[in-house]
Protein backbone atom coordinates (compact mmCIF):
# COMPACT_ATOMS: atom_id res chain seq x y z
CA UNK A 1 0.00 0.00 0.00
CA UNK A 2 2.35 2.39 1.11
CA UNK A 3 4.42 1.57 -2.31
CA UNK A 4 1.88 2.18 -4.60
CA UNK A 5 0.17 5.11 -2.87
CA UNK A 6 3.71 6.79 -1.61
CA UNK A 7 3.71 9.55 -4.77
CA UNK A 8 0.56 10.48 -3.98
CA UNK A 9 0.62 11.00 -0.36
CA UNK A 10 3.83 13.10 -0.38
CA UNK A 11 2.36 15.34 -2.76
CA UNK A 12 -0.49 15.44 -0.54
CA UNK A 13 2.45 16.51 2.28
CA UNK A 14 3.77 19.06 -0.16
CA UNK A 15 0.87 20.63 -1.01
CA UNK A 16 -0.49 20.98 2.69
CA UNK A 17 2.88 22.75 3.14
CA UNK A 18 2.69 25.31 0.33
CA UNK A 19 1.87 29.25 0.52
CA UNK A 20 -1.12 30.20 -0.05
CA UNK A 21 -0.14 32.01 -3.36
CA UNK A 22 0.79 28.70 -4.54
CA UNK A 23 -1.76 27.42 -6.89
CA UNK A 24 -0.26 23.95 -8.21
CA UNK A 25 0.84 21.43 -6.02
CA UNK A 26 4.12 20.88 -5.45
CA UNK A 27 5.49 18.28 -8.39
CA UNK A 28 9.07 17.30 -6.55
CA UNK A 29 7.59 14.18 -4.72
CA UNK A 30 11.03 12.92 -3.75
CA UNK A 31 11.75 15.67 -0.88
CA UNK A 32 11.10 14.41 2.75
CA UNK A 33 8.26 16.24 4.10
CA UNK A 34 10.15 16.88 7.24
CA UNK A 35 12.53 19.29 4.59
CA UNK A 36 9.52 21.20 4.02
CA UNK A 37 10.20 24.94 5.14
CA UNK A 38 8.65 28.58 4.56
CA UNK A 39 5.67 30.92 5.85
CA UNK A 40 3.01 28.90 5.70
CA UNK A 41 5.00 25.82 8.37
CA UNK A 42 5.33 28.99 10.60
CA UNK A 43 1.42 29.67 10.42
CA UNK A 44 0.76 25.88 10.99
CA UNK A 45 2.95 25.75 13.86
CA UNK A 46 0.16 26.79 15.92
CA UNK A 47 -2.62 24.63 14.93
CA UNK A 48 -3.76 22.24 17.50
CA UNK A 49 -6.37 19.47 16.62
CA UNK A 50 -8.18 17.30 18.81
CA UNK A 51 -9.23 14.19 17.78
CA UNK A 52 -11.95 11.37 18.72
CA UNK A 53 -11.89 8.36 17.11
CA UNK A 54 -14.85 6.31 18.12
CA UNK A 55 -12.67 3.64 19.28
CA UNK A 56 -9.34 2.70 19.69
CA UNK A 57 -10.06 -1.01 19.24
CA UNK A 58 -10.88 -1.35 15.41
CA UNK A 59 -8.46 -2.53 13.39
CA UNK A 60 -8.71 -0.39 10.35
CA UNK A 61 -9.37 3.19 12.42
CA UNK A 62 -5.94 2.32 14.20
CA UNK A 63 -4.77 2.90 10.34
CA UNK A 64 -6.41 5.92 9.94
CA UNK A 65 -5.27 7.36 13.24
CA UNK A 66 -1.73 6.46 12.79
CA UNK A 67 -1.24 7.85 9.45
CA UNK A 68 -3.17 11.04 10.94
CA UNK A 69 -0.02 11.37 13.70
CA UNK A 70 2.05 10.72 10.83
CA UNK A 71 0.92 14.00 8.54
CA UNK A 72 0.43 15.99 11.66
CA UNK A 73 4.23 15.18 12.54
CA UNK A 74 5.15 15.72 8.93
CA UNK A 75 3.52 18.96 8.72
CA UNK A 76 4.78 19.80 12.31
CA UNK A 77 1.28 20.78 13.76
CA UNK A 78 -0.02 19.04 17.38
CA UNK A 79 -2.74 16.89 17.28
CA UNK A 80 -4.14 15.00 20.19
CA UNK A 81 -6.02 11.78 19.54
CA UNK A 82 -8.67 10.02 22.00
CA UNK A 83 -10.43 6.78 22.45
CA UNK A 84 -14.41 7.65 22.80
CA UNK A 85 -15.01 4.02 23.80
CA UNK A 86 -17.58 3.04 21.96
CA UNK A 87 -19.77 5.82 23.79
CA UNK A 88 -21.35 8.98 22.87
CA UNK A 89 -21.76 10.63 25.60
CA UNK A 90 -18.01 10.49 26.41
CA UNK A 91 -17.24 11.51 23.01
CA UNK A 92 -19.11 14.61 23.57
CA UNK A 93 -17.61 15.44 26.67
CA UNK A 94 -14.06 14.76 25.16
CA UNK A 95 -15.10 17.26 22.86
CA UNK A 96 -16.12 20.07 25.56
CA UNK A 97 -12.77 18.84 27.26
CA UNK A 98 -10.75 19.87 23.69
CA UNK A 99 -12.53 23.20 23.23
CA UNK A 100 -12.50 24.03 27.10
CA UNK A 101 -8.29 23.42 26.60
CA UNK A 102 -8.27 25.46 23.39
CA UNK A 103 -7.80 23.53 20.57
CA UNK A 104 -8.04 25.07 17.14
CA UNK A 105 -9.62 22.69 15.15
CA UNK A 106 -11.96 19.39 16.02
CA UNK A 107 -11.53 16.17 13.52
CA UNK A 108 -14.26 13.56 14.98
CA UNK A 109 -14.91 9.92 13.84
CA UNK A 110 -18.42 10.07 15.81
CA UNK A 111 -19.78 6.58 17.90
CA UNK A 112 -22.74 7.29 16.22
CA UNK A 113 -22.77 9.34 13.44
CA UNK A 114 -26.69 10.25 13.73
CA UNK A 115 -25.70 12.03 16.76
CA UNK A 116 -23.21 14.67 15.23
CA UNK A 117 -25.35 17.90 15.65
CA UNK A 118 -24.34 18.32 19.25
CA UNK A 119 -20.85 17.87 18.42
CA UNK A 120 -21.26 20.69 15.25
CA UNK A 121 -23.44 23.03 17.61
CA UNK A 122 -20.39 22.42 19.73
CA UNK A 123 -17.78 23.71 17.54
CA UNK A 124 -20.39 26.39 15.96
CA UNK A 125 -20.22 28.23 19.32
CA UNK A 126 -16.83 27.79 19.44
CA UNK A 127 -16.30 29.63 16.29
CA UNK A 128 -13.89 26.18 15.61
CA UNK A 129 -13.85 24.21 12.45
CA UNK A 130 -14.85 20.55 12.62
CA UNK A 131 -14.16 17.25 10.47
CA UNK A 132 -15.60 14.28 10.33
CA UNK A 133 -14.38 11.34 9.16
CA UNK A 134 -15.09 7.40 8.32
CA UNK A 135 -18.74 7.68 9.93
CA UNK A 136 -21.07 10.21 7.25
CA UNK A 137 -23.54 12.61 9.25
CA UNK A 138 -26.38 13.28 8.08
CA UNK A 139 -26.72 16.22 5.46
CA UNK A 140 -29.11 18.70 6.94
CA UNK A 141 -25.88 18.75 9.71
CA UNK A 142 -23.12 19.02 7.50
CA UNK A 143 -25.26 22.37 5.81
CA UNK A 144 -25.68 23.07 9.53
CA UNK A 145 -22.58 25.07 9.49
CA UNK A 146 -19.87 26.94 6.88
CA UNK A 147 -17.10 25.08 8.66
CA UNK A 148 -18.03 20.96 8.59
CA UNK A 149 -16.45 18.97 6.49
CA UNK A 150 -16.39 15.43 5.90
CA UNK A 151 -13.51 12.51 4.84
CA UNK A 152 -14.65 9.22 3.66
CA UNK A 153 -15.38 6.39 0.94
CA UNK A 154 -18.42 6.38 -1.01
CA UNK A 155 -19.44 2.58 0.20
CA UNK A 156 -21.60 1.62 -2.81
CA UNK A 157 -18.22 1.52 -4.65
CA UNK A 158 -16.63 -1.39 -2.06
CA UNK A 159 -20.07 -2.95 -2.05
CA UNK A 160 -19.68 -3.11 -5.63
CA UNK A 161 -16.17 -4.08 -5.80
CA UNK A 162 -16.32 -7.02 -3.05
CA UNK A 163 -19.26 -8.51 -5.56
CA UNK A 164 -17.67 -8.22 -8.47
CA UNK A 165 -14.97 -10.43 -6.69
CA UNK A 166 -16.95 -13.41 -5.91
CA UNK A 167 -18.79 -12.92 -9.55
CA UNK A 168 -15.13 -13.11 -10.94
CA UNK A 169 -14.86 -16.70 -9.31
CA UNK A 170 -18.43 -18.06 -9.94
CA UNK A 171 -17.93 -17.63 -13.39
CA UNK A 172 -14.30 -18.97 -13.49
CA UNK A 173 -15.29 -22.01 -11.20
CA UNK A 174 -19.41 -22.33 -11.23
CA UNK A 175 -18.49 -26.27 -11.57
CA UNK A 176 -16.93 -26.54 -7.83
CA UNK A 177 -18.57 -23.44 -6.46
CA UNK A 178 -22.27 -24.22 -7.18
CA UNK A 179 -22.28 -26.97 -4.72
CA UNK A 180 -25.19 -28.25 -4.89
CA UNK A 181 -25.48 -27.73 -8.62
CA UNK A 182 -28.56 -25.72 -8.72
CA UNK A 183 -27.54 -22.52 -10.84
CA UNK A 184 -27.97 -20.48 -7.86
CA UNK A 185 -25.05 -19.00 -5.29
CA UNK A 186 -26.08 -19.89 -2.06
CA UNK A 187 -24.02 -17.03 0.21
CA UNK A 188 -23.90 -16.24 3.86
CA UNK A 189 -23.87 -12.06 4.71
CA UNK A 190 -21.88 -10.75 7.49
CA UNK A 191 -22.55 -7.21 8.30
CA UNK A 192 -21.01 -4.39 10.03
CA UNK A 193 -22.64 -2.25 12.64
CA UNK A 194 -26.66 -1.88 11.87
CA UNK A 195 -27.19 2.20 11.13
CA UNK A 196 -23.01 2.58 9.68
CA UNK A 197 -23.80 3.57 5.96
CA UNK A 198 -20.49 1.12 5.17
CA UNK A 199 -22.67 -1.89 6.44
CA UNK A 200 -25.66 -0.75 4.92
CA UNK A 201 -24.51 0.17 1.48
CA UNK A 202 -21.82 -2.87 1.24
CA UNK A 203 -24.02 -5.25 1.97
CA UNK A 204 -27.01 -4.24 -0.98
CA UNK A 205 -24.29 -3.29 -3.28
CA UNK A 206 -22.17 -6.63 -3.39
CA UNK A 207 -25.49 -8.11 -3.54
CA UNK A 208 -26.62 -6.14 -6.43
CA UNK A 209 -23.19 -6.86 -7.66
CA UNK A 210 -23.92 -10.54 -7.88
CA UNK A 211 -27.16 -9.99 -9.46
CA UNK A 212 -25.70 -7.53 -12.18
CA UNK A 213 -23.54 -10.17 -13.62
CA UNK A 214 -26.72 -12.29 -13.66
CA UNK A 215 -25.95 -14.70 -10.74
CA UNK A 216 -28.83 -15.82 -8.94
CA UNK A 217 -28.68 -15.54 -5.77
CA UNK A 218 -30.01 -17.11 -2.28
CA UNK A 219 -29.23 -15.73 1.00
CA UNK A 220 -28.52 -18.60 3.68
CA UNK A 221 -28.50 -16.05 6.00
CA UNK A 222 -27.54 -12.59 7.08
CA UNK A 223 -26.34 -10.78 10.79
CA UNK A 224 -24.20 -8.20 12.04
CA UNK A 225 -20.61 -8.86 13.75
CA UNK A 226 -20.37 -5.61 14.51
CA UNK A 227 -16.79 -5.14 12.44
CA UNK A 228 -15.50 -7.40 15.13
CA UNK A 229 -13.31 -10.73 14.49
CA UNK A 230 -13.91 -12.76 17.65
CA UNK A 231 -17.90 -12.07 17.45
CA UNK A 232 -17.66 -13.00 13.05
CA UNK A 233 -15.98 -16.79 14.60
CA UNK A 234 -18.58 -16.95 16.95
CA UNK A 235 -21.69 -15.87 13.97
CA UNK A 236 -20.16 -18.27 11.60
CA UNK A 237 -19.63 -21.51 13.72
CA UNK A 238 -23.81 -20.95 14.14
CA UNK A 239 -24.50 -20.61 10.75
CA UNK A 240 -22.32 -23.92 10.36
CA UNK A 241 -24.23 -25.96 12.60
CA UNK A 242 -28.00 -24.44 11.67
CA UNK A 243 -27.08 -24.50 7.66
CA UNK A 244 -24.35 -27.32 7.67
CA UNK A 245 -21.17 -26.47 5.78
CA UNK A 246 -21.67 -27.74 2.48
CA UNK A 247 -24.74 -25.50 1.96
CA UNK A 248 -22.59 -22.59 1.86
CA UNK A 249 -20.88 -21.51 -1.44
CA UNK A 250 -19.45 -17.85 -0.62
CA UNK A 251 -19.02 -15.87 2.51
CA UNK A 252 -19.22 -11.94 1.81
CA UNK A 253 -18.15 -9.82 5.09
CA UNK A 254 -18.44 -6.31 5.71
CA UNK A 255 -15.18 -5.79 6.59
CA UNK A 256 -11.63 -7.98 7.15
CA UNK A 257 -11.65 -8.49 10.64
CA UNK A 258 -14.74 -10.49 10.03
CA UNK A 259 -13.71 -11.93 7.18
CA UNK A 260 -10.84 -13.19 8.94
CA UNK A 261 -13.42 -14.22 11.90
CA UNK A 262 -15.28 -16.46 9.33
CA UNK A 263 -12.44 -18.08 8.08
CA UNK A 264 -11.11 -19.10 11.73
CA UNK A 265 -14.72 -20.64 11.89
CA UNK A 266 -14.24 -22.57 7.99
CA UNK A 267 -11.00 -23.69 9.60
CA UNK A 268 -11.82 -25.11 12.61
CA UNK A 269 -14.04 -27.68 9.88
CA UNK A 270 -10.43 -28.18 7.86
CA UNK A 271 -11.73 -25.33 5.57
CA UNK A 272 -9.90 -23.17 3.75
CA UNK A 273 -6.39 -24.44 4.57
CA UNK A 274 -5.28 -25.12 1.28
CA UNK A 275 -7.42 -28.27 0.38
CA UNK A 276 -9.08 -27.38 -3.06
CA UNK A 277 -12.17 -29.73 -2.16
CA UNK A 278 -12.37 -28.01 0.97
CA UNK A 279 -12.70 -24.41 0.00
CA UNK A 280 -15.48 -21.57 0.71
CA UNK A 281 -14.99 -17.80 -1.38
CA UNK A 282 -14.60 -15.72 1.46
CA UNK A 283 -14.49 -11.69 0.40
CA UNK A 284 -14.09 -8.77 3.13
CA UNK A 285 -13.22 -5.08 2.73
CA UNK A 286 -9.76 -2.58 4.22
CA UNK A 287 -6.98 -4.11 2.81
CA UNK A 288 -5.70 -4.68 6.30
CA UNK A 289 -2.33 -6.13 7.13
CA UNK A 290 -3.50 -9.12 8.00
CA UNK A 291 -6.16 -9.75 5.16
CA UNK A 292 -3.42 -9.25 2.66
CA UNK A 293 -1.30 -12.06 4.09
CA UNK A 294 -4.21 -13.81 4.12
CA UNK A 295 -4.60 -13.66 0.45
CA UNK A 296 -1.15 -14.91 0.46
CA UNK A 297 -1.87 -17.93 2.21
CA UNK A 298 -5.05 -18.44 -0.32
CA UNK A 299 -7.44 -18.72 3.01
CA UNK A 300 -8.84 -15.06 1.38
CA UNK A 301 -10.24 -14.71 -1.50
CA UNK A 302 -10.27 -10.78 -1.85
CA UNK A 303 -11.07 -7.26 -0.54
CA UNK A 304 -11.10 -4.25 -0.84
CA UNK A 305 -8.87 -0.87 -0.21
CA UNK A 306 -10.36 1.37 2.22
CA UNK A 307 -7.28 3.63 2.20
CA UNK A 308 -6.53 4.68 5.51
CA UNK A 309 -3.67 6.41 4.64
CA UNK A 310 -5.21 9.00 2.49
CA UNK A 311 -8.53 9.10 4.69
CA UNK A 312 -6.31 10.09 7.05
CA UNK A 313 -4.16 12.51 5.30
CA UNK A 314 -6.94 14.66 4.39
CA UNK A 315 -8.47 14.71 7.34
CA UNK A 316 -5.77 16.06 8.85
CA UNK A 317 -4.86 18.46 6.49
CA UNK A 318 -8.32 20.20 6.22
CA UNK A 319 -8.59 20.10 9.59
CA UNK A 320 -4.71 22.13 10.09
CA UNK A 321 -5.78 24.67 6.78
CA UNK A 322 -9.25 25.16 8.66
CA UNK A 323 -7.85 25.57 11.68
CA UNK A 324 -4.62 28.01 10.19
CA UNK A 325 -7.60 30.10 8.66
CA UNK A 326 -7.24 28.90 4.97
CA UNK A 327 -9.91 28.41 2.58
CA UNK A 328 -10.51 24.88 1.91
CA UNK A 329 -9.71 24.29 -1.82
CA UNK A 330 -8.25 20.73 -3.94
CA UNK A 331 -5.15 23.56 -3.98
CA UNK A 332 -4.62 24.02 -0.45
CA UNK A 333 -5.69 20.24 0.91
CA UNK A 334 -4.39 18.04 -2.08
CA UNK A 335 -7.85 16.04 -2.68
CA UNK A 336 -10.48 17.12 -4.47
CA UNK A 337 -13.72 18.45 -2.50
CA UNK A 338 -17.12 17.98 -3.80
CA UNK A 339 -20.19 20.58 -2.74
CA UNK A 340 -17.60 22.36 -0.70
CA UNK A 341 -17.51 19.96 2.18
CA UNK A 342 -16.79 16.19 0.84
CA UNK A 343 -13.81 14.60 0.21
CA UNK A 344 -14.28 10.58 -1.26
CA UNK A 345 -11.50 8.49 -1.19
CA UNK A 346 -11.71 5.91 -4.19
CA UNK A 347 -11.37 2.43 -3.10
CA UNK A 348 -9.48 -0.35 -4.92
CA UNK A 349 -10.54 -3.63 -5.56
CA UNK A 350 -7.66 -6.14 -4.30
CA UNK A 351 -7.29 -9.45 -5.99
CA UNK A 352 -5.11 -12.52 -6.61
CA UNK A 353 -3.29 -10.18 -9.58
CA UNK A 354 -2.56 -7.22 -7.43
CA UNK A 355 -2.77 -7.55 -3.81
CA UNK A 356 1.73 -7.78 -3.72
CA UNK A 357 1.48 -4.50 -4.35
CA UNK A 358 -0.48 -3.39 -1.03
CA UNK A 359 1.79 -5.31 1.57
C1 LIG B 1 -15.35 0.97 8.07
C2 LIG B 1 -14.32 -0.14 8.07
C3 LIG B 1 -14.55 -1.05 9.25
C4 LIG B 1 -14.62 -0.24 10.54
C5 LIG B 1 -15.60 0.90 10.42
C6 LIG B 1 -15.57 1.78 11.66
O1 LIG B 1 -15.09 1.87 7.00
O2 LIG B 1 -14.41 -0.88 6.89
O3 LIG B 1 -13.53 -2.02 9.34
O4 LIG B 1 -13.34 0.27 10.80
O5 LIG B 1 -15.32 1.69 9.27
O6 LIG B 1 -16.42 2.86 11.55
CA1 LIG C 1 -25.85 -23.50 -5.58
Amino acid sequence: MKKKLFAFSMAAIMVAGMTAGCSKPATDTQEPAGEETGTESEALGDVSVGVCIYKFDDTFMTGVRNNMQAQADAMGISLEVVDSQNKQPTQNEQVDTFITKGVTALAVNPVDRTAAGPLVEKASAAGLPIVFFNREPEADVMQSYDKVWYVGAKAEESGTMSGEIIADYWNAHKDTMDKNGDGKLQYIMITGEPGHQDATLRTEYSVKALQDAGIEVEKLAEDTAMWDKVKATDLMKAFISSHGIDSIEAILCNNDDMALGAIEALKSEGYNTGDPAKYIPVVGVDATAPALEAMANGSLLGTVLNDAENQGIATTNIAAQAAAGNEITEETIGYEITDGKYVWVPYVKVTADNYADFQ
